[in-house]
């Protein structure tokens, strides 16, 4: 520490080297700054070249920071198998998804469809004037708008996609002289966000000009004041389903505790719960987040996206509901999923981060749609495990499980204490402090192994 105490502040830090950041960090925010230092540059990758690629995806990049890649097989997904690429730091869940991925692999698998594909940006403006005047001005409007936007939207067409619908929204009755461009967009494989953004802009600056030029408008009325030009997180219209179904016998190994239809009564009331209370709602699409998150995050997808829409979505009715629902009709017990994913397979991260690559290669480079497909298969399978085991034994025993053995493993435990600790803790309540209770008496003779 210099003369002049420690220095939170600092002007031009992302100028600096990646040493020189992470120097000024240790020396001003940390007890021991060499140990920091060594151990964030332990986690570089010892491949420069990729090490700039990841670097690339942020800025003021010192380190990385890492998560488990993990692999959940047999899901089996329209007929087809596959083994889902998932990026996630809690414990469990891959465990879940694949448990239920084998339970349904004999009762039909999950069949998945893509409802829709489009999504939305809008150009939100201020405009004083009688607005009958935009409307007049509309269709010529239009046709200039996509004329000059051709330079971004040229590839987009070829491909199928691009520009699908222009509207003018007129919302001067909730503030005043507020209007909107709403435009509706086809991204094919890509998520698009780039593309959406760019057509906007070019939007907002040929309204500008038309406004302007035209000579409807007078005075005041040439002026137009774009505040913003962004797409929407909000796909309703970008929606994919995923059910599972059986007829109710074939519930009866759901769980060696109960029969089939009381499995599947408990089940149904269970999601009926998270229709009716916002409190289980939330918990319950978190449960499905946490297997579409760890997929989306695999293969390179924005999952702050996908979450903002999916509750959005959620709460499409006024009341934020389960997204998932299940019906028992004529002996047949259905469970599905209904939710917007706007995500890529081209584009963004999915081609440049080398493991969401390989997560696509293992998926058999699926197209946008057969990735909507798979996703919404694992959020449906992630929501029927967290059923399934809050129903029955509850989900602390599965969690407790893990959370021992990550106590284990942080207290470097041999394999031998690590197999003494996991019989001692059976039937007990598992904390850090216990464990390290147990291993200390372990390791003193306090106790035996055979205890
Ligand atoms: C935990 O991450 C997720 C669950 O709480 C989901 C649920 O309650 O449905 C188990």
């Amino acid at each position: 520490m210099g003369k002049m105490g420690k220095k939170k502040t600092i002007s031009g830090f992302s100028k600096l080297s990646k040493i020189g950041k992470i120097k000024w960090m240790v020396e001003n925010f940390f007890k021991d700054p060499e140990i920091v230092m060594r151990e964030l540059k332990s986690y570089w990758l010892q491949n420069e070249a990729q090490q700039k690629i990841i670097d690339g995806f942020s800025e003021n990049t010192i380190s990385n920071f890492y998560l488990p890649f993990g692999v959940a097989p047999n899901f089996v997904i329209n007929q087809k198998t596959y083994c889902i690429p998932m990026v996630i730091e809690e414990s469990s869940v891959v465990a879940a998804a694949s448990a239920a991925a084998k339970f349904w692999m004999t009762r039909g698998g999950f069949e998945a469809k893509v409802l829709s594909t489009t999504k939305v940006g809008q150009v939100h403006f201020l405009w004083e004037g009688n607005g009958d005047k935009l409307i007049q001005i509309l269709e010529p409007l239009k046709t200039k708008l996509i004329q000059e936007a051709t330079g971004i939207t040229k590839n987009m067409n070829e491909r199928g996609g691009g520009i699908k619908e222009i509207i003018l929204i007129d919302l001067t009755e909730k503030q005043s002289n507020y209007y909107q461009l709403k435009v509706t967009f086809e991204t094919c494989d890509s998520m698009g966000a780039n593309f959406i953004n760019s057509v906007l802009e070019s939007f907002a600056k040929t309204l500008v000009q038309f406004i302007e030029a035209s000579d409807l408008m007078l005075g005041k009325e040439k002026e137009v004041d774009i505040i913003m030009s962004i797409l929407s997180n909000y796909t309703p219209n970008c929606i994919v389903e995923a059910k599972v179904e059986c007829p109710i016998e074939a519930l009866n190994e759901a769980h060696p505790d109960i029969d089939g239809i009381t499995f599947a009564k408990r089940f149904n009331t269970a999601v009926q719960i998270a229709q009716i209370d916002p409190y289980r709602a939330t918990t319950h699409n978190k449960g499905i987040f946490n297997g579409i998150d760890a997929i989306v995050l695999a293969t390179g997808n924005d999952f702050r996206a996908v979450e903002a829409s999916g509750h959005t979505y959620a709460a499409k009715d006024g009341q934020y509901k389960s997204l998932s629902h299940c019906l028992i009709e004529n002996n047949t017990f259905k469970f599905y999923l209904r939710i917007p994913l706007a995500i890529g397979t081209v584009g963004g991260l999915t081609s440049l981060h080398p493991i969401a690559k390989r997560s696509l290669e293992l998926l058999e480079n699926p197209n946008a749609e057969e990735l909507m497909k798979i996703t919404a298969s694992v959020g449906l399978a992630q929501n029927f495990a967290a059923i399934r085991s809050l129903i029955t034994t509850g989900i602390q025993k599965g969690h407790m499980k893990m959370h021992l053995s990550n106590i284990l493993n942080q207290l470097e435990a041999s394999e031998k204490e690590q197999e003494a600790a996991v019989q001692f803790f059976e039937n007990k309540v598992i904390s850090y402090q216990e464990v390290r209770t147990f291993l200390t008496d372990l390791r003193s003779g306090k106790l035996s192994l055979s205890q």
